[in-house]
């Protein structure tokens, strides 16, 4: 099972990689990043997210043609968001696609791998900044081949916190969003910082230069892979209300530890989005 697992990694790192070469030539033409929008006029998508998506998904299904697929562009094209036992592979094609469209330099291809309903590996290919990070479950976190460690920070004051605004604009989700930030600014912390990528914010949490991210509105695609990362690093996952993290809920916190973690979720505040994996409405 370590080789067979091994070997689905191994062809995760070198299909994020050759999607990362799409997204780094798609950047420097200007139809490839022609904007559409999904749920709001915030929320962007464009042909390279669809493009990379089937690149990656083609892909997999040569090599390893029962795993299953939850992808952010085929759920967002009908397709379900149902997680099951079997073998299965959580894709965001491009985590940071406002990033993408505006040339802001964190864009990254987020791919995680599923067994018995757990994230067994992942891998985020910062692909702007060239940096492959990986995780497999009891092995270890890296960059590049090198180890992470998170921060061994435990006082929230000395603390820089990773968070973003996300995609919608409701003056109710809006006024939360902001709530928490005034809390978590007034405690007070050293700074806040948002990279524009969920997976990039938890690989930087894993890195060891951000103590905490948290945000409410992620989406299983976003931090499949970087849950994984940042667990490997040393660091923990939790609810934005203190419980066990549900990637399916759309509510995270990913911290370097319990008790900067514990810290944060007393400043949230907190909301339920409806979940990826809800039942279609009619
Ligand atoms: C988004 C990014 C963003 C986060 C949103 C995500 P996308 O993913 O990760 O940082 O705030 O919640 O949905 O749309 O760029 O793949
Ligand atoms: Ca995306």
């Amino acid at each position: 099972m370590d080789d067979v697992l091994q070997n689905i990694m191994d062809h995760a790192v070198a299909v994020a990689r050759e999607a990362g070469q799409v997204v780094r030539e798609a950047l420097c033409d200007e139809k490839q990043r022609d904007v559409m929008t999904k749920s709001s006029t915030v929320d962007l998508v464009t042909q390279t997210d669809q493009r990379v998506e089937h690149l990656i998904i083609q892909s997999v299904k040569k090599k390893f043609p029962t795993h299953r697929f939850i992808g952010e562009e085929s759920v967002a094209a009908g397709e379900a968001c149902v997680l099951t036992d079997d073998p299965t592979w959580i894709i965001d094609p491009i985590d940071g696609t406002t990033n993408f469209v505006h040339s802001f330099p964190f864009v990254a291809v987020s791919i995680g791998f599923s067994v018995d309903k757990k994230i067994q590996f992942g891998v985020v290919y910062s692909c702007l900044e060239d940096k492959m990070f990986t995780a497999r479950r009891g092995k270890g976190a890296f960059c590049n081949g090198e180890p992470l460690q998170v921060s061994d920070q435990e006082d929230v004051r000395r603390s820089i916190i990773a968070t973003e605004f996300g995609s919608n604009r409701e003056t109710e989700t809006v006024e939360k969003i902001f709530s928490s930030l005034r809390n978590i600014l007034n405690i007070p912390v050293h700074g806040v910082r948002g990279a524009g990528t969920a997976a990039v914010n938890m690989c930087l949490v894993a890195s060891g230069c951000v103590e905490a991210y948290y945000e409410v509105g992620v989406h299983v695609w976003d931090v499949a892979a970087g849950s994984v990362i940042v667990e490997e690093a040393g660091g923990v996952l939790m609810d934005v209300e203190g419980g066990p993290v549900d990637l399916m809920s759309r509510r995270i916190v990913a911290a370097n530890n319990g008790t900067v973690a514990h810290r944060i979720v007393k400043e949230i505040d907190a909301f339920s989005p409806t979940r990826d994996d809800a039942p279609p409405t009619q």
